[in-house]
């Protein structure tokens, strides 16, 4: 019987005990046995749970998980990173294993966790932090032994795509269709870290940093995200043919390295245009495995959970590794050399017409102050100092992928 330590018992952490309690039998006469949640860490013992458990499982003290010797993995469903990042290390220390859903804890301590998990002979694995349960992260750890993967491409977040998704086949508002969002449970009352493209920025830190073999930092990627989007620009995009989804994408040639997190009109031959609503996709660009797609629910009580519990199995089996995956290359970001052609809209209060003609490939739109285009293609940080220069501060700016 494995000893689990449960920390956190919302959304995620009960589809975990949930699943495990489920499963029970099947997990008992299955290889590895049975698994069983000895303790579960909440901030708020008293709060009136969908899940019940026996008397004496929830706490609200940490070190009771740490102390307790029958717990060998430790599953971090919180989201709180600051608490998540100081228990690790605590718990590699204990000779733990750890386990989480957590990306933002993953995103800004990558490097440190890996090696300290290492230098203990414990297990870091966090399948679940980037496309929920799509098993991307263990595919990419067993392609870069075989193969160089020199480009991550993605639509990672699932809110910011159920709401382009709206807005593109029903013609709604952005606020609209974020309203809608989070009436079903898919954003959070405080959108922030999806539609700012920040949740999307910490996936592809974590994809591009185990594919490339070097570091991509937080600060290496270029962000932007949708709430500047309007019904007018994704109505004039699909009469071009197109559909915009926040994608995030890395590449590596030589050592330099791009990355960004933007906005992109995709057009009908790409394979992220029929990805809809909360669905995840990811490609891997591997120099033996070829163009891998990976799609599937970014999100989610069950899927996330099964993701989570992948990982624990693993630790179970002894079928991941406990060495660092990533690599210790230097690599150079080169963002300032991203190009292409681009859709701009420039509205009330910028002054359009002083944009360079030289740069408008067609004009779309121009009306009651209001201008959109396409530009010729051109350097994207040349783009945005001439867009900034117009003094409209809700400018759009959407990559034609
Ligand atoms: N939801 C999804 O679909 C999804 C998908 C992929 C990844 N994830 C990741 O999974 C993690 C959990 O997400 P969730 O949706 O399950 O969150 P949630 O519903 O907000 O639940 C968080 C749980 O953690 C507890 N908690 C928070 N901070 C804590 C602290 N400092 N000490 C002790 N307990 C603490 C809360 O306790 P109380 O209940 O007492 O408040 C609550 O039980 C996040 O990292 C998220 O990014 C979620």
């Amino acid at each position: 019987m494995t000893g689990i330590g449960l920390l956190g018992f919302g959304t995620v952490g009960q589809g975990i005990y949930r699943i495990l309690d489920e499963r029970k039998e099947a997990l008992t006469a299955s290889p590895g046995g049975a698994c069983q949640v000895k303790l579960i860490l909440v901030q708020d013992i008293s709060k009136k749970r969908d899940t019940e458990v026996p008397e004496g499982l929830l706490t609200m003290n940490p070190e009771d998980i740490l102390a307790d010797e029958s717990i060998r993995i430790v599953v971090e469903v919180t989201g709180d990173r600051e608490f998540s990042y100081d228990f690790f290390l605590k718990a590699f220390e204990k000779g733990k294993h750890v386990v989480t859903a957590n990306k933002a804890v993953v995103s800004r301590y990558y490097e440190e966790l890996s090696r300290k998990a290492e230098e203990h002979h414990v297990y870091f694995l966090y399948e679940a932090s980037v496309a929920a349960g799509v098993p991307v992260i263990k595919a990419l750890k067993d392609q870069i032994r075989l193969s160089s993967v020199n480009q991550v491409s993605g639509i990672l977040n699932g809110t910011c795509n159920f709401i382009l998704t709206k807005m593109s086949e029903e013609n709604l508002g952005y606020e609209e269709a974020l309203q809608e969002a989070q009436h079903l449970g898919y954003a959070e009352s405080d959108p922030t870290a999806d539609v700012a493209g920040t949740d999307t920025l910490r996936k592809l830190r974590i994809l591009s940093t185990l594919a490339f073999g070097g570091s991509v930092l937080e600060k290496d990627i270029l962000c932007e995200g949708i709430s500047s989007i309007t019904a007018l620009d994704v109505r004039l995009l699909k009469s071009l043919g197109r559909k915009v989804k926040l994608l995030g994408e890395a590449k590596v040639e030589h050592g330099d390295f791009t990355a960004w997190v933007y906005p992109r009109a995709v057009p009908d031959k790409s394979s992220f245009y029929r990805v809809e609503g909360v669905d995840n996709s990811i490609q891997l660009d591997s120099s033996n495995g070829g163009n891998l797609s990976f799609q599937g629910p970014g999100a989610g009580m069950r899927t996330t959970a099964s993701g989570v519990l992948t990982d624990v199995l693993d630790c179970i089996l002894h079928t991941q590794r406990k060495e660092s995956p990533l690599g210790k290359k230097r690599l150079q970001n080169r963002n300032e050399l991203l190009e292409g052609t681009f859709y701009v809209r420039i509205g009330r209060g910028g002054e359009a017409e002083s944009f360079p003609k030289e740069y408008v490939a067609k004009m779309l739109h121009d009306q009651e102050g209001v201008t959109c285009f396409l530009t010729e293609k051109m350097n994207l940080k040349k783009l945005r100092s001439l867009v900034e220069m117009q003094g409209d501060e809700s400018f759009v700016i959407i990559a034609m992928a």
